[in-house]
């Protein structure tokens, strides 16, 4: 792909992109990189520099002697960066969107769409500013307490923060996080998913030329298998991001320690559809929630289970949709494109696979070349089946029959995962009802599980994650109160004037 853009020229040689260390864009002295190649056509998109525990240390380091500065910039000036950040961002969203559409197979409309969500989400947090005004309490509310006791809370920074971003958002769900972390005054230390690496780097560029001052924001590459454990337990990192699978953030739970963290994990999020639902809305919102991105998302709707008078033609509509989407190349915008890998390839096709050992009715799909693999609907999934628990991450959305609202919620909370709920029905007071009972950070009523609009909190429970998300939920977790208490001498009561005669 031709760079057109001179600005990005510094952050690379030919295809070997560097990492991004106090303002300065660096080879690795490991003298190793990682070649990402594109899911659709197995072209080389570039190299990444494979970074040591060194560099990983120098990272962390600038980090940390930036965050004093970072933090008396006054926090108008760091919102105005972050304008000029999501300016770039539409500039130059076209080629990103490109550059990303080559690294992870997202169609290129979609791809072009995400940058441009970056940016809302940039000048928003740049808005959400006056979430970090502080307060003032007198003491005399309690007992114990007097108006001689005054606090002033204020909110200041954690200090140095990790972003962790994953491969299919590389660089909204890095760059939401990031946007944050810099209005409260952190420093930054990100650490792309290894595929979207490459688009989430130029983070970097954008950045720097918005004003942030080098030190500030820092990017390190390479194999969470090698850096990963070095990163997350490092002693001076104050608080982590992160966004990708349950299992790794389990284990990045663990070896954290006792530092603040924001989790945003797996999902396997059930659309309950009542025998009244809106039918047309209904197969609009789960063709769209289970195959956008191949079904490479955290939100998309990984099980449906329909009530006994809805699901014969509930399936078959959704079939019927499902067989109109376009397969091929993400460069013409096809509906369907390819998963990240082979190998998630090989376990999506697994799971279809025990399904059917196991019984389950085919309904379209099932088809695979290369890395994509056709949208599949399985109906008549039982509970025994491998599908109706693990996350698929891929194009297959399976159909579970249910005879009752109560089997549907039992069915719904017996997951590992507590990200999202869906409710399809005309009914709103039972699906309130249904709401309250299911064991999810949120519940969409009529409408397809989804991460946005990202000023909505978004929280998974369970095995989905940790803590809320959101810009203004973000703001306040990357920061902290501070609390100064001021007592005042008994000279001050004197002077007060409350004699009553
Ligand atoms: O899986 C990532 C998820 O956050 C995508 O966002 O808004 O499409 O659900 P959204």
């Amino acid at each position: 792909m031709i760079n057109k853009i001179q600005e990005f020229n510094v952050m690379r040689e030919n295809l070997n992109y560097k990492f991004f260390i106090n303002g300065e864009w660096r080879v690795s002295t490991s003298g190793k990189t990682i070649t990402i190649k594109n899911p659709f056509n197995n072209e080389i998109v570039g190299n990444i520099q494979a970074c040591t525990k060194e560099e990983v240390d120098q990272a962390i380091i600038n980090a940390k002697q930036s965050v004093n500065c970072w933090e008396n910039t006054p926090i108008r000036e760091r919102a105005e960066i972050l304008k000029k950040a999501a300016n770039l961002m539409n500039k130059w969203s076209d080629y990103l969107g490109e550059l990303l559409m080559n690294e992870n197979g997202k169609p290129l409309k979609s791809a072009i769409s995400e940058i441009k969500r970056t940016a809302l989400i940039f000048n928003a947090t740049a808005e959400a500013k006056s979430e970090l005004v502080g307060t003032t309490m007198t003491g005399d509310i309690l007992e114990g307490g007097s108006r001689e006791k005054i606090s002033i809370t204020y909110r200041v920074p954690l200090g140095v923060v990790l972003c962790i971003g994953p491969f299919n958002y590389p660089f909204n769900l890095t760059g939401s996080k990031i946007a944050p972390a810099l209005l409260t005054g952190n420093s930054v230390v990100m650490k792309p998913s290894t595929e979207g690496s490459i688009t989430a780097s130029h983070l970097g560029i954008i950045l720097d030329k918005a004003g942030v001052p080098p030190g500030v924001f820092n990017i390190i590459t390479g194999r969470g298998s090698e850096i990963g454990d070095y990163l997350i337990s490092h002693p001076d990192i104050n608080m982590i991001n992160f966004t990708g699978s349950s299992k790794t953030g389990k284990h990045l739970a663990e070896v954290a320690g006792m530092i603040p963290l924001l989790l945003e994990l797996g999902g396997k999020d059930a659309a309950i559809v009542l025998n009244d639902a809106d039918l047309k809305k209904t197969v609009k919102s789960i063709v769209s929630g289970a195959f956008s991105y191949n079904g490479q998302r955290c939100t998309a709707v990984k099980r449906v289970l329909p009530m006994p008078d809805i699901a014969d033609i509930l399936i078959e509509k959704v079939v019927e949709e499902t067989k109109k989407l376009s397969i091929g190349d993400p460069a013409e915008n096809k509906s369907i494109g390819p998963l990240i890998n082979s190998n998630q390839c090989d376990y999506v096709q697994e799971l279809i696979d025990d399904a059917i050992d196991k019984g389950v009715e085919v309904k379209c799909g099932n088809k695979r070349e290369g890395n994509i693999l056709w949208p599949t609907v399985l109906d008549k999934v039982t509970v025994d089946m491998r599908i109706a628990w693990e996350e698929q991450f891929g194009p297959v959305v399976p159909f579970i029959r249910v005879k009752t609202i109560e089997e549907a919620i039992k069915i719904s909370n017996d997951s590992e995962y507590g990200l999202q709920g869906m409710i399809f029905t005309n009914n709103i007071d039972l699906a309130l009802n249904i709401a309250q009972e299911l064991e999810v950070g949120t519940v969409q009523i009529n409408g397809q599980s989804s991460r946005g609009p990202d000023h909505f909190p978004f929280i998974g429970t369970k095995a989905s994650g940790m803590g809320a998300q959101g810009i203004k939920y973000s703001i306040k977790n990357m920061s902290r109160p501070k609390v100064i208490v001021m007592n005042l001498s008994e000279k001050g009561k004197l002077l007060r004037k409350c004699d009553i005669d």
